[in-house]
């Protein structure tokens, strides 16, 4: 997809020179202009969310124009997730009606939600085709301009919400990308070219040797099985002093076979997805760097393939991890906790004062929460608190689930410290939480399960496909770092 062009216009919205313009149309509310509100009339045009009418009219400069009449629901509930879903609702229209440029007439306060609705939905991953199919028989192009009016537009919201969605995609892109394309080095790449592109950001990459020579067992555990090489990807921020030394870790498997706890056949494929939670963490730094947020941000995403093979980990083998805690690997498939254990304890080490890591991290959490929820488990409940908020404020919903003595008794070994996978999976997504609780020592820390949410989210403005689930929480928790409202 080529940029789509974003921008903020206070004037009169019907005075726009877009080929296409909406209008929000609310239950119980008339719309100003008599041929508009005929379509409402009629019942053609209707106030339900997702609702959308199509209609036409003179435009200012000569010849015709079209009119989207977006169904918006009730104005007293509308919020900004309504708005992201009323945007991809029009967006869809409008790709499929030709539109080159769309001018939303913003309702108050969410214009920012209609920039990343819009952009969302218009994301697409084709680059492996090689003859572009449009979807039935959509018209070649494609939006090339979207426009937010309104008197009450804050332009700084709508250029935030540009940069988020334009992150966001990418991440889906991250994601999307095979596995025989998207390896820990390609990953380590993408962060390098995110690095280049800003001064204040600043990139390290350990590759296998230095990995191991830093003491990192357990992530030298579940590396060693492959033949490609392990990264641990560290992105530096420094863009100021406001709010805490923020620590992002996320979870980088570019594809999780097991092991030789192998995993079965069916939709093994879909284990390319197992680094979404680096991938949201890479783009979100662009996306806080590009914004200039005053914050201090240490991003660690430990990236390497998972791979049964004669010098991969074997169940039973006993590893010791960068805090020197030992670990008895009983099950290579839980290797997701085993390089977060690493790369978590060396986000501590960096100094960091509030962290949150991201991750595909178990089976478990899908049946639990399903794929509306994330799983939230925390250490602490005002840092808790305040993702929960962040969640909530992008639509990236989470839940918190319990820590708790006794799940933590259900992942100490029998032979070693810690056990990677207890029998009898009680509470396993628990117990996943409560082995990486082993390795943040008492820094405030939240771990996001979005093993449900990375793909498959099946919101309207992202489909079911790769999400870039974290994306936007991550940029929110920087910026409210950074005490913007
Ligand atoms: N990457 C998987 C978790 C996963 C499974 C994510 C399905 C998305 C969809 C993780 O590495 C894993 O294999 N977890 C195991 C842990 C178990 C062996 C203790 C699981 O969830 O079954
Ligand atoms: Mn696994
Ligand atoms: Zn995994």
């Amino acid at each position: 997809m080529s940029a789509i062009t974003v921008s903020a216009r206070s004037g009169a919205p019907e005075e726009t020179a877009a080929d296409t313009r909406v209008v929000a149309l609310f239950e119980g509310e008339t719309l100003a202009e008599a041929h508009l509100q005929e379509l409402v009339e009629l019942g053609e045009a209707k106030p339900g969310l997702r609702k959308v009418a199509t209609d036409h009219e003179d435009a200012p400069g000569g010849g015709r124009r079209r009119v989207l009449i977006a169904g918006m629901g009730k104005r007293d509930e509308l919020d900004a997730e309504k708005a992201r879903v009323a945007a991809s609702a029009v967006a869809g229209k409008a790709k499929e009606l030709g539109s080159v440029s769309l001018s939303w007439a913003a309702p108050a306060g969410v214009a920012g939600a209609l920039v990343e609705g819009t952009l969302l939905k218009l994301y697409t991953f084709d680059r492996f085709k090689s003859k572009k199919e449009a979807e039935s028989d959509e018209p070649e192009g494609g939006l090339e301009s979207l426009e937010i009016a309104g008197s009450d537009v804050d332009p700084e919201a709508v250029e935030r919400a540009r940069v988020v969605a334009v992150a966001q995609n990418a991440a889906r892109d991250l994601q999307n990308l095979p596995s025989n394309v998207a390896d820990p080095v390609f990953l380590a790449g993408r962060a390098e070219q995110i690095a280049a592109q800003h001064d204040n950001l600043e990139l390290e990459v350990l590759d296998g040797d230095a990995i191991e020579a830093r003491g990192m067992g357990a992530f030298t555990a579940v590396a060693k099985g492959a033949d490609s090489e392990p990264q641990l990807i560290v992105l530096r921020y420094r863009g100021g002093d406001e709010g805490p030394h923020l620590g992002f870790v996320g979870k980088a498997v570019t594809f999780d076979t097991g092991g030789i706890s192998l995993k079965p056949g069916a939709k093994m494929s879909e284990m390319k997805f197992d680094m979404s939670g680096g991938a949201a963490v890479l783009e979100a730094m662009a996306a806080i760097a590009a914004l200039d947020l005053p914050v201090t941000v240490t991003a660690v995403v430990p990236a390497t393939e998972n791979m049964p093979s004669g010098h991969a980990t074997k169940p039973g083998d006993i590893v010791t991890a960068l805090n020197g805690k030992t670990i008895e690997i009983n099950n290579t498939d839980a290797e997701g906790r085993l390089i977060l254990a690493d790369s978590l304890s060396y986000a501590v080490e960096q100094g960091v004062e509030r962290i949150v890591n991201l991750a595909t991290l178990t089976g478990a959490i899908i049946v639990a929460l399903g794929s509306t929820h994330a799983g939230l488990f925390s250490n602490d409940d005002d840092w808790v608190g305040e993702v929960e908020a962040a969640c909530t404020a992008t639509g990236e919903l989470g839940w918190r689930l319990p820590l708790h003595p006794e799940y933590a008794k259900l992942v100490k070994g029998k032979y070693a410290d810690l056990d990677n996978a207890p029998e009898g999976r009680k509470a396993s997504s628990i117990t996943a939480a409560e082995f990486l609780h082993a390795f943040v020592d008492d820094v405030p820390w939240v771990h996001i399960d979005i093993a449900g949410t990375a793909w498959g989210l099946g919101r309207p403005y992202v489909g079911s496909g790769a999400s870039g689930f974290g994306v936007r929480t991550l940029v929110e928790l920087a910026g409210r770092a950074a005490g913007r409202p």
